[in-house]
């Protein structure tokens, strides 16, 4: 199962995509919001639902003290986003100063994220924020750049529009030379289109130099809800956002299975240690939901 990153140059729908993938998933699913500017869904869809005393930021501490803490505490600040507990949140940062303290734990944090993706089949979606660069570089504090680095696929959610394609244009190539220095390889990087404006997939992808790997439709009032939280739309179930969504989760497991064939990922030692944290609290009910 993938471990899927979504960036964008500037507000483009990375949180309301990256929600509507976990919710769409057919396999259970883990959205985390490492966004370092800080989460939005926590006081957005989740309006308030979740005290700051929950998620992200506690996590650096535990990571601090190994990764037996880190993959306790990763389980143990999970959010169910439905009722049987399918579908999971790891809440984001309440306060961007608390970015600097996470520095040190996204190298630890993405290992543990693609156990739960390798070895309990997860969907693992993860909401990056948006690029920043420094000195040709991902940004060290703005960016969760080791996330970036190991995810199995890093989509740059981009939208039909004028607006979006100029200033994507401008960090396209400093993420794939990123990716290909020190990611997993440029073939991971592709286009999640948001179906608004003039510009076709094709004509993105040509632009870009990218493969759009997904679409989503324009569908302001399901993602109004994504974004807000309250009452469900009429018609939530079946709306143009979440059933596109499905094809698009669909879409993107197979297009990082194709990766995998076609590439022979480095071991990722650490595994069996976080992997037995990770089974022992699951089977006794220690992660939420
Ligand atoms: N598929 C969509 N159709 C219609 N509106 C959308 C869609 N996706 C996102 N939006 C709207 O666009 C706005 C920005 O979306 P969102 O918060 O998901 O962007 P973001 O990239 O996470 O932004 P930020 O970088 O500020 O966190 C919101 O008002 C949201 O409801
Ligand atoms: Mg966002």
């Amino acid at each position: 199962m993938p471990v899927t990153a979504l960036v964008s140059a500037k507000s483009c729908g990375v949180t309301t995509s990256a929600l509507a993938l976990t919710l769409a998933s057919k396999r259970p699913s883990l959205l985390a919001e490492c966004d370092p500017a800080g989460g939005t869904i926590r006081a957005g869809f989740l309006q308030g639902e979740v005290g700051a005393g929950f998620g992200l930021y506690h996590l650096a501490a535990a990571e601090r003290t190994g990764p037996d803490a880190l993959a306790q505490a990763f389980a143990s600040h999970l959010w169910p986003l439905d009722e049987a507990g399918h579908r999971k949140l790891l809440p984001g940062l309440t306060d961007p100063a608390q970015a600097g303290a996470l520095v040190r734990t996204w190298p630890a944090l993405s290992e543990v994220m693609h156990v739960l993706a390798d070895e309990a089949g997860y969907d693992v979606v993860i909401d990056a924020g948006r690029l920043a660069f420094e000195s040709g570089h991902l940004h060290p504090t703005l960016t969760p750049a080791a996330v970036l680095h190991q995810a199995d696929l890093v989509l740059l959610v981009v939208r039909g529009t004028e607006q979006s394609l100029t200033l994507a244009r401008h960090v396209i190539d400093p993420l794939r030379t990123e990716l290909a220095e020190r990611g997993s390889g440029p073939d991971g990087l592709g286009l999640l289109l948001i179906e608004d404006g003039p510009y076709r997939a094709h004509q993105v992808a040509e632009a870009l130099k990218t493969p759009v790997l997904a679409g989503l439709p324009s569908d302001a009032g399901t993602a109004g809800y994504f974004t807000g939280g309250g009452r469900p739309p009429r018609g939530y179930g079946r709306s143009p956002l979440l059933r596109h969504a499905r094809t698009a989760a669909e879409q993107l497991e197979a297009a990082a299975s194709r990766r995998q064939i076609q590439r022979q990922y480095p071991s990722r030692p650490g595994h069996a240690q976080i992997a037995g944290v990770l089974q022992r609290l699951t089977e006794r009910g220690g992660v939420r939901g």
